[in-house]
């Protein structure tokens, strides 16, 4: 890609894209984003972010951030902050983070990674972690692309 197609695809997407917070009747469609993206619809999930997230005080709701293009919902990040797990200091951490395979490769993942950089900032936070598999290409490039790096800690698994 040239950097000109980049600069016009930059362009077209901070013209274009709306970031906000979610509102109660946008949970369908981010049920539906999460289905077409990663092929498993996780009504509870979502049920549950949602229901608990209106729930909690202001301070200890996750963070949900979703990507609007003319109306129609391309994106969802979910983050939050954890304190004291894993003997760390209150850290951000990135959870989910989804972009409408019609709509990636034009900045949309970058806005709503931003933002929570951002939210981040605002609350004292000093890093930010996600996980991402080992065979997950593209999104490790993007998070790559983005500045992060390996972390310091491994994660252990084992199977039940
Ligand atoms: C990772 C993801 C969110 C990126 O969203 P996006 O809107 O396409 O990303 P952006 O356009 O903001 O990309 C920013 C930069 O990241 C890098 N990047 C993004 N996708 C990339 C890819 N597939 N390959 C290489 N680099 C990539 C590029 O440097 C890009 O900048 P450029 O387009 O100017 O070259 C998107 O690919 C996605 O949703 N993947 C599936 C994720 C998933 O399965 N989530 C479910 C579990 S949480």
């Amino acid at each position: 890609m040239t950097e000109r197609t980049r600069t016009r695809k930059r362009a077209w997407a901070i013209m274009s894209v709306l970031i906000r917070a979610p509102r109660a009747e946008d949970m369908e469609a981010i049920i539906a984003l999460d289905a077409r993206v990663t092929g498993e619809a996780k009504s509870d999930f979502w049920r549950h972010k949602f229901v608990l997230g209106s729930a909690l005080p202001e301070g200890d709701r996750p963070l949900v951030r979703i990507a609007e293009v003319n109306g129609r919902i391309v994106g969802v990040l979910v983050g939050e902050i954890r304190s004291w797990e894993f003997h760390l200091p209150p850290t951000g951490w990135i959870t989910v983070l989804m972009v409408d395979p019609d709509h990636r490769r034009r900045g949309i993942g970058r806005r709503l990674l931003a933002e929570a950089l951002e939210y981040f900032r605002e609350r004292g936070v000093r890093s930010v972690r996600t996980m991402v598999g080992w065979a997950d290409g593209d999104v490790l490039s993007f998070f790559t692309a983005m500045g992060f790096d390996r972390g310091p800690f491994i994660e252990l698994e084992k199977s039940l």
